[in-house]
């Protein structure tokens, strides 16, 4: 088990805390397997009434670490159906109570995605959201390619998938990624806030709530469905090209990619 995974119970509300500041919160497989237990505790521990992820330092997180991507990748990519990545996802598919999210800093990748299936999100106003899938040559997870879109249209889903550049906490809340910017100082407390709101809501009546207003199995379905994509262009030789730039500090050259 790692320590860069932290759960506490406190008042009904399960914080999960993304604890790797040096490495800005990449989350390894390890991460992923830590988190997608606290997950799948949240929905069947009766004590837990609402899941909150926060993150230590200054970034929620830089999204999946690049390392696995190249040690996965050299293996072969594929489908990466049993990676712990997977095991989280379906966790969050399946999840019918509140999650709440305070988020500060960066939240690159999976740190933005995952803020799709959190049901209140609290951002800093100076936060820097994006999902550079088509950067590392790779394509959207977590549904993202549906929930994005549903979330803040089209053109504006598309150019956060294919730019690749971030958005701020101001723009998200007005996109509507987000219910409060506030100053980063601030988010924690403010989501903490609104997590406890949450946690003395009628239980069985917030649950049926959001069940009503996802299907898990669409989102399951659609997720595999983006895995296929993701895992055969992991190992790709574009995607080796941009992971390889990544950790030689420079830009991507995709000019001989066909
Ligand atoms: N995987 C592995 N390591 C990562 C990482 C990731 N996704 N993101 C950051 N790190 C590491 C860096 O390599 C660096 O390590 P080092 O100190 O050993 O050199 C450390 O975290 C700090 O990152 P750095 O890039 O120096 O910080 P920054 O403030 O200049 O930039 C980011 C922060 C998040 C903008 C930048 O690190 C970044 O773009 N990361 C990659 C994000 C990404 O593409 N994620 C995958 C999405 S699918």
């Amino acid at each position: 088990m790692t320590d860069q995974i932290q759960t506490e119970l406190a008042g009904g509300v399960l914080t999960v805390t993304l604890a790797r500041p040096e490495k800005k919160n990449a989350i390894t497989q390890a991460m992923y397997a830590a988190l997608a237990e606290a997950t799948q505790r949240a929905r069947t521990d009766d004590a837990v009434r609402v899941l909150m992820f926060r993150s230590e330092g200054d970034s929620f997180s830089a999204g999946n670490d690049i390392a696995d991507f190249i040690a996965i990748g050299s293996q072969g990519g594929g489908q990466v159906i049993d990676a712990p990545v997977f095991h989280f996802l379906r966790a969050l598919a399946d999840l019918d109570k509140p999650a709440v999210a305070a988020v500060r800093g960066r939240a690159v990748g999976i740190g933005l995605t995952l803020l799709l299936h959190c049901d209140m999100v609290v951002v800093a106003e100076d936060a820097l959201l994006s999902a550079p899938f088509i950067n590392l040559a790779l394509a959207p997870e977590a549904a993202s390619s549906m929930l994005l879109p549903a979330v803040v249209g089209h053109q504006r889903a598309f150019e956060i998938f294919a730019l690749g550049e971030p958005i701020d906490g101001r723009t998200a809340m007005a996109w509507g990624l987000a219910n409060r910017a506030v100053p980063a100082d601030q988010v924690d407390a403010v989501a903490a806030d609104l997590a406890g709101r949450l946690a003395a809501r009628a239980p069985n009546s917030i649950r049926k709530t959001k069940r009503l207003m996802r299907d898990a199995e669409h989102l399951w379905a659609l997720m595999l469905r983006e895995g296929e994509a993701f895992g055969s262009q992991m190992s790709s030789p574009e995607a080796m090209e941009a992971f390889m730039a990544f950790s030689q500090k420079r830009a991507p050259d995709f000019s001989k990619a066909g």
